[in-house]
């Protein structure tokens, strides 16, 4: 029988987090939302409030809608108001130490049954997975930014995810209104491997001085009807998230197509992180300012 999932956690409030938060409570679900202090929980909830009231101001919400919508949040900074969850999807900083650790304790808090989900979208989920007793329960529930718009989710199975989990997940990926595929536990899945390839070449060739990264980004959009070009995607997705998937894929495949081109590491040390810093190929904090690069 198919899990009834109505309640679920989301550890991590980031960007992507927060967006899973927002997504599932508007899904009428209830969310128990973590973060790992106040100031995450504030900054996690702002994230949501700020969405949400975008929502209100372009009449895709009322205020009741959205005042019931925040109302299923909860905010915690204790991983133990998880006990009761039937999912939980992870979306903390990509690190494998950090999210092997957070599965095993999730793995002791949570019901034999409950599914642990990542939305990892660099790191493996089966070296998630086998830290915890349940690897037949964990699967990658891979988002795309903006959550709350992009329709899509990777469902990833790895050897040990069992058919009926990646059954029950697909069907939750529907309820909430998504459109999910399936796939196997390889680097990038198939959105960011087909996508970053184009991205890195992208960077190389304003690293190149080829063209302007206006003319680069129009190019794509009026060209190719993209929603937005390279150098400014790279911006919203963040330098540093974007290196850490190419990297991986490179270390994964050696495809040279993957190999991170050397100014976005310039621009990571440089602190110029894209829209979440301010900085990135554009300049959001003052848009009429000289960019750096
Ligand atoms: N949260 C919630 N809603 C948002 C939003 C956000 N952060 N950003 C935009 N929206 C909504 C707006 O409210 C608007 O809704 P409406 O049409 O109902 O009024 C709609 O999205 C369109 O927004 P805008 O009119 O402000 O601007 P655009 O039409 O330029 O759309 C965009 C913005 C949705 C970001 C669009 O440019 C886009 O889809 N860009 C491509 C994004 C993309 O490719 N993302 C994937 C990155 S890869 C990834 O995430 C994988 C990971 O592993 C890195």
């Amino acid at each position: 029988m198919a899990r009834d999932i109505s309640r679920v956690g989301v550890v991590g409030l980031g960007t992507m987090g927060a967006g899973i938060a927002e997504v599932l409570a508007r899904s009428g679900l209830s969310v128990v939302a973590v973060e790992i202090d106040d100031e995450g929980v504030a900054r996690g909830r702002g994230h949501i409030e700020h969405s949400t009231e975008r929502a209100l101001d372009k009449g895709k919400l009322d205020d009741r809608e959205r005042a019931d919508l925040l109302g299923l949040i909860t905010y915690t900074t204790s991983l133990a108001d998880l006990a009761d969850v039937e999912l939980v999807v992870e979306a903390i900083p990509e690190s494998l130490e950090q999210k092997a650790e957070l599965f095993a304790q999730l793995d002791k808090i949570t019901g034999p049954d409950t599914v642990l989900a990542s939305n990892t979208s660099s790191l493996s989920i089966t070296e998630i997975g086998v830290h915890t007793s349940r690897p037949g329960k964990v699967v990658g529930m891979h988002f795309f930014n903006p959550a709350p718009v992009l329709k899509l989710i990777e469902v990833v199975r790895t050897v040990m995810t069992e058919p009926d989990v990646v059954t029950d997940v697909v069907a939750f990926a529907e309820r909430l209104g998504k459109e999910p595929v399936v796939i196997g536990d390889r680097a990038g899945f198939i959105a960011n491997a087909l996508l970053f390839g184009y991205l890195n070449h992208a960077v190389r060739m304003y690293e190149q001085r080829y063209a302007t990264r206006e003319d680069l980004d129009a190019a794509m959009r009026f060209g190719c009807g993209y929603p937005m070009g390279p150098l400014a995607l790279l911006d919203l997705i963040g330098l540093d998230t974007a290196y850490e998937i190419l990297d991986t894929m490179y270390h994964q495949s050696r495809n040279r197509l993957h190999a991170p081109a050397p100014l976005l590491k310039q621009m990571i040390t440089a602190g110029l992180l894209g829209r979440k810093t301010g900085r990135g190929f554009y300049a959001y904090d003052a848009p009429d300012s000289p960019t750096v690069v």
